[in-house]
């Protein structure tokens, strides 16, 4: 039975006004929303007429989206984050693809170690794969199309070398489809000797060194993947993002807007270009972000201080680390605890020991059966089935959600109280804490504390969307104007947006009141899925038909 202590001795008014202060920091009204999608707006317009901005908006010489009909099999490299995948990609070219993956895990050591050893061991991992798994490759494509992704007569390439497209999800500076130097490394990654080189030769000279007959032909970042695979499963999509281990969103837009590119050749041309935007680093100088102490420790501690700040806010690596300082300062709080008894854990107090997935277990214990799924949009076209598209959805109801912390837990209804003893579980379980220190206010005030950190992100995430419709002219910032396309695409992957419970309702509720609600019912948020294989392999067909 769990101990039903209420408030630790503290006056309820003290709890109250400690619990209301930190709602309070965490609260995002329309008004904040709207200064910090203008914000987003400008920084769009500077990244994309001069270089060495944070917001990089990096322009990637994708020169248009597919439609579905390409064919060819491929070879993919993925280096995102969590994992390294290598994957063949056959595509049918009637929307559909076939995909074999294999994944591998990229250490502690090879993150922060010598460049060449992680270049290693991605040959490494393709050589193993190739030896296992693929089957097909070289790539056999075969019609030819009018747009930039028409399959290619493949003579030219150096039989029999296996054409590769390299999904980076770090931040590039491209100069062609297959040339690009590395930034800064993100998401707790810190390889040395890699910034200021080029990451195609850096991975080509690895292939060459092991003797393997693969060539690095292309180059793209996971979200440019998720854009181009959306486009190639459901015939279009303007936006590809990544609400996962980091954040980021890749969009396409007039090539004479990035005015950066000068005269160069590829802007003589005109068209369209997919601009990689880098986002997570929105606003680091923080002038518009609502930063609170939790944010300033999580900053402070990383390994990137005062950089990817609008990452720091968003994302699946930090949202567990903000709530476990919030955690933190409850059991701290003066003149009573306000949590556990006062008492942590040694996975509480270890730094990131507060996965974000656990947060997205509380959530979903206290949402099931309590908010509806959102819906389908069963409006616009319908995606296939798995394995090649799945809606995550496209509905225009918002559940109305209870933010505020609790303060009579005696109040509340047998099915709350049990859904409170299923987070309590969690938190002994998964954070270690001692089952006599938890009590069911202490469950539901983690639950609070998840909740506070998830919404502001996904607003935040609303924001980020927002100001692409408004950048790409379908929607004004404060609403009043609706494009006439019936529907405007989205391709999304990552945890955040396919797990965590409400992400996706959250963010639309803040993109409504952004941009409104025609706008808002007109977005169908899909899911890009293996976005990030498809994309490369995309690519690669792309750029083998350029002759690289
Ligand atoms: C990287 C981006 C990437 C995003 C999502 C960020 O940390 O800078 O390049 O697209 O994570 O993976």
């Amino acid at each position: 039975m769990a101990p039903t202590s209420a408030l630790y001795g503290s006056s309820p008014d003290v709890s109250r006004r400690i619990l209301d202060d930190i709602e309070h920091q965490f609260s995002l009204d329309k008004d904040d929303l709207i200064r910090i999608t203008s914000q987003f707006l400008e920084d769009f317009k500077l990244g994309l007429s001069e270089y060495n901005h944070p917001m990089a908006m990096i322009p990637t010489f994708v020169t248009g989206v597919p439609d579905g009909t390409e064919t060819g099999t491929f070879l993919a490299l993925d280096l995102g984050g969590t994992n390294l995948r290598v994957c063949e990609v056959e595509l049918l070219g009637n929307q559909e693809f076939v995909l074999r993956q294999q994944k591998y895990k990229v250490s502690e050591a090879l993150k922060t170690g010598e460049a060449t050893t992680l270049f290693d061991y991605l040959a490494d991992s393709v050589d193993a794969f190739l030896t296992e798994f693929a089957s097909a490759v070289p790539a056999s494509p075969t019609a030819e199309q009018a747009n930039p992704f028409a399959s290619p007569s493949l003579n030219d390439l150096p039989d029999p070398t296996v054409p590769l497209g390299l999904t980076f999800s770090f931040p590039v500076e491209q100069t062609a489809l297959n040339r690009g130097k590395v930034l800064t490394w993100t998401k707790g990654f810190a390889a040395k000797n890699a910034i200021g080189n080029d990451v195609v030769q850096l991975l080509q000279d690895a292939f060459d060194r092991k003797h393997l007959h693969v060539r690095c032909v292309a180059l793209v970042n996971d979200t440019v993947g998720a854009l181009l695979s959306r486009a190639y499963t459901s015939g279009g999509c303007v936006l590809g993002s990544i609400f996962g281990t980091g954040t980021n969103g890749a969009f396409v837009e007039r090539v004479e807007n990035i005015r950066k590119l000068g005269d160069s050749p590829a802007r003589q041309k005109g068209g369209y270009m997919v601009v990689n935007t880098e986002w997570g680093a929105f606003n680091n100088t923080r002038t518009v972000l609502p930063t609170t102490p939790y944010d300033n420790k999580v900053d402070r501690e990383s390994i990137n201080p005062r950089l990817q700040a609008f990452e720091k806010f968003i994302s699946g690596m930090y949202l567990g680390e903000i709530t476990r300082n919030v955690l933190l300062s409850l059991i701290d709080a003066a003149p009573k605890p306000l949590l556990f008894n006062g008492r942590s854990s040694k996975q509480l107090n270890t730094h990131y020991g507060l996965d974000t997935a656990v947060m997205s277990e509380v959530e979903e214990a206290w949402e099931v059966g309590r908010t509806p799924i959102v819906p389908i949009n069963h409006d616009t076209p319908k995606e296939k089935a798995a394995p090649n598209g799945v809606v995550v959805d496209t509905a225009s109801d918002v559940p109305n959600w209870q933010s505020a912390h609790f303060t009579d837990v005696d109040a509340l209804s047998s099915e709350d109280i049990a859904r409170l003893e299923r987070i309590r579980s969690v938190i002994i379980q998964r954070l270690d804490i001692d089952a006599e220190n938890v009590s069911l206010r202490d469950a539901a005030i983690v639950r609070w504390a998840s909740s506070l950190v998830a919404n502001r992100a996904a607003k935040l995430s609303g924001c980020a969307v927002a100001a692409v419709l408004v950048q790409t002219e379908r929607a004004k910032l404060g609403g009043g104007f609706a494009t006439d396309e019936p529907r405007i695409s989205i391709g999304v992957d990552g945890s955040l947006i396919q797990h965590y419970p409400n992400f996706n309702a959250r963010l639309r509720e803040s993109l409504r009141e952004l941009v409104g609600l025609e706008v808002e019912k007109k977005v169908d948020i899909g899911l890009a899925k293996d976005g990030s294989g498809v994309g490369a392999a995309l690519c690669a067909l792309q750029a083998t038909k350029q002759g690289h």
